[in-house]
């Protein structure tokens, strides 16, 4: 039943994902100094940093961070916040068991800065995506889906905050979904056994 999450970052996601109850094994971070490592050392959950900068290749530090992964023999590998891109060899390695939250409606805004690109476009709706991870970014088959209104005076960061809050809430689920052994991919396509919404329409401001 274990999970490994992977992060680069301050890990409110991974937060949110300790907050919902779900036990964690592992948190491994490729930055030093993330936060997220703190959530987890606070809550005395082994932590590991495998840097990528030490590695000459993609390929090399992925060896060395799939070690470290696979020592806690992972049902489920969560990506949050965990800025890297991954190979297809690596991706073959946990086919089928590696979640992403990206932050937008994907399959549009792809990559970073989605927010900002969100509000270049004047889309009206923006929000976050769960997905698979495959070898092509941000684009595996998607498990649940929030929408946020654009508002007329959003920056990036008010909607950032606004897409981050439902994040927060979906990702959890989607794992949860996971772990109990939910989720159905057929065609690219996921459902959930069961049948919960794979959406959510937030407006709160
Ligand atoms: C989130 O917006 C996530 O969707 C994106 O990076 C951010 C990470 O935030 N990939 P946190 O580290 O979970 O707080």
């Amino acid at each position: 039943m274990s999970l490994v999450v992977l992060i680069s970052g301050r890990g409110s996601n991974l937060q949110a994902i300790l907050d919902a109850g779900i036990p964690v094994a592992a948190v491994i971070s490729n930055v030093a100094g993330a936060g997220g490592l703190e959530i987890a050392a606070q809550r005395g959950i082994p932590t590991k940093v495998v840097k990528h900068g030490d590695y000459p290749t993609r390929e090399a530090f992925e060896e060395v961070l799939a070690a470290e992964v696979d020592r806690f023999a992972p049902k489920l590998i969560a990506h949050a916040g965990f800025m890297r891109i991954v190979t297809a060899g690596y991706v073959a390695r946990y086919a089928g068991r590696m979640l992403n939250v990206h932050p937008s409606l994907l399959p549009a805004f792809t990559g970073l800065r989605t927010h900002e690109r969100a509000l270049a476009a004047g889309v009206r709706l923006h929000g976050c995506t769960v997905h698979f991870v495959t070898p092509d970014l941000d684009a595996g088959p998607i498990v649940i889906q929030a929408a946020v209104p654009v508002l007329a005076n959003d920056t990036p960061d008010t909607l950032s905050k606004r897409v981050l809050r439902q994040e927060h809430i979906v990702y959890p689920r989607a794992i949860q979904w996971f772990l109990d052994g939910r989720l159905v991919i057929d065609n690219g396509r996921v459902s959930v056994k069961g049948n919960d919404a794979q959406y959510l329409f937030s407006d709160r401001a």
